[in-house]
């Protein structure tokens, strides 16, 4: 049987506990204890804390997430540490009454439905085997099988729900195939088939809808960043207030980039939710790389990239909340465009689809983006 250790949360005094072989993120998470994170692969650096004392084994944390100096100062990752004695650390969780609350835990399923909804993308569809909670915008941890990575237990990939939370049976991915990937292009877009059963963890992450806020809500999604944006938008729209009474957003902007129309998907669904709600939705699909004929400003199509479209929209979006989402550098340009338009970083949420290029790679260190 593993070793155990004692883990110690501060400010908040947490007592948890954690086995050798068990990241200290997952014991925290497993647990109820929420503590920062954001990618859980060791590459954006939301969950660095200090230790302040005993022993962890950093495992695979990337030198960019986590340098040297870092790691010599007694900073670590808890995504990827594990206790080597029992630990004390302390993590900077601010304040936010909007954290998620749901408790990570292990979930099987059957796979329903596979959809080719545009170029390179596909709706996954899996039925679990019981109920699950997790607040718009989370995600979850596809177990790869053991045989597709050579053997290796435990390697996983992260996928966002796209579906309201009201359905807790039902759980839609949407996945773009990433070439050369693991799990995308060689399980997903491979033999993946209906009737497959599939392990995952979660709920993780914390770009969750602030249902607490009534500003105006801007967001901003590129390729399969739609998917967790497409579960708040449900969720504002469809679920209503939640337990609390609380409305969610006053009014939601949505802008869906993609290069052409034929990367483009649930296009009608928007355009649907946008008549059925003309005071609160306005969706603009925006197309970088194919013209935009007069029929297609019509039907609410921009021309160019979805963040210079935001910028001739607005001169000022003070007030507003933001939510961006998909490819890192298309998360750094938005991030740059609203602060343009006079929104500050608190205001914005943002996840940024890394992947084991970023982890290998880095750069991701960008000054706007407090980790
Ligand atoms: C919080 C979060 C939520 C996400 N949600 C979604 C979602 O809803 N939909 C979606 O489509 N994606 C999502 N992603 C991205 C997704 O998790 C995967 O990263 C993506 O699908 C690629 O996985 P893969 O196994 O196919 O590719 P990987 O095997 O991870 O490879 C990715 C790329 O890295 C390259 N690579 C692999 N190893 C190395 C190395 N050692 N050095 C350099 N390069 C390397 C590969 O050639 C490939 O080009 C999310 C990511 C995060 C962090
Ligand atoms: S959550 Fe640990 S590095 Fe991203």
């Amino acid at each position: 049987m593993a070793q155990t250790y004692q883990i110690t949360v501060d400010p908040i005094g947490a007592e948890i506990t954690c086995r050798e072989d068990q990241t200290i993120l997952d014991a925290c998470l497993r647990a109820g204890v929420w503590v920062p994170h954001c990618c859980t692969h060791g590459t954006c650096g939301t969950c660095k804390v200090e230790v302040l004392d005993g022993e962890v084994d950093h495992g695979a944390s990337s030198a960019f997430a986590l340098m040297d100096i870092e790691r010599d100062e007694g900073k670590t990752l808890l995504c990827c540490a594990t206790p080597r004695s029992d630990v004390v650390f302390e993590a900077d969780i601010d304040a936010d009454d909007e954290a998620p609350a749901h408790a990570v835990e292990d979930y099987a399923g059957t796979i329903v439905s596979i959809e080719e909804v545009a170029v390179d993308t596909r709706r996954v569809v899996v039925e679990l085997d019981r109920d699950i909670t997790f607040d718009a915008g989370q995600y979850m941890a596809w177990q790869i099988p053991a045989a597709r990575v050579g053997g290796a237990a435990g390697v996983t990939r992260t996928y966002s729900m796209a579906n309201a939370p009201s359905e807790r049976r039902r759980l839609e991915f949407q996945i773009r195939r990433t070439s050369g990937g693991v799990c995308s292009d060689g399980w997903v877009f491979g033999d993946l088939a209906v009737g497959e059963r599939v392990s995952l963890a979660g709920p993780y992450g914390r770009f969750t809808v602030r249902m607490g806020r009534r500003d105006p809500a801007v967001m901003i999604a590129g390729g399969t960043g739609l998917a967790p944006i497409a579960s708040m938008i449900k969720r504002v729209l469809q679920d209503g207030a939640d337990d609390a009474g609380r409305p969610g957003p006053s009014k939601i902007l949505l802008y869906q980039g993609a290069r052409s129309r034929a990367a483009l998907y649930d296009v009608e669904e928007f355009r649907a939710l946008a008549e059925r709600h003309p005071e609160r939705f306005v969706y603009r699909p925006c197309l970088s790389e194919e013209e935009v004929t007069p029929e297609l400003a019509v039907q609410a199509y921009a021309a160019g990239l979805v963040t210079d479209v935001v910028a001739g929209d607005h001169t000022s979006l003070a007030g507003h909340v933001a939510y961006l989402c998909g490819p890192p550098a298309m998360v750094e340009a938005a991030m740059k465009t609203l602060m343009s338009r006079r929104l500050f970083p608190r205001d914005i949420r943002r996840e940024e689809f890394l992947d084991e290029s970023n982890r290998h790679g880095g750069g991701l260190r960008s000054p706007l983006i407090k980790r």
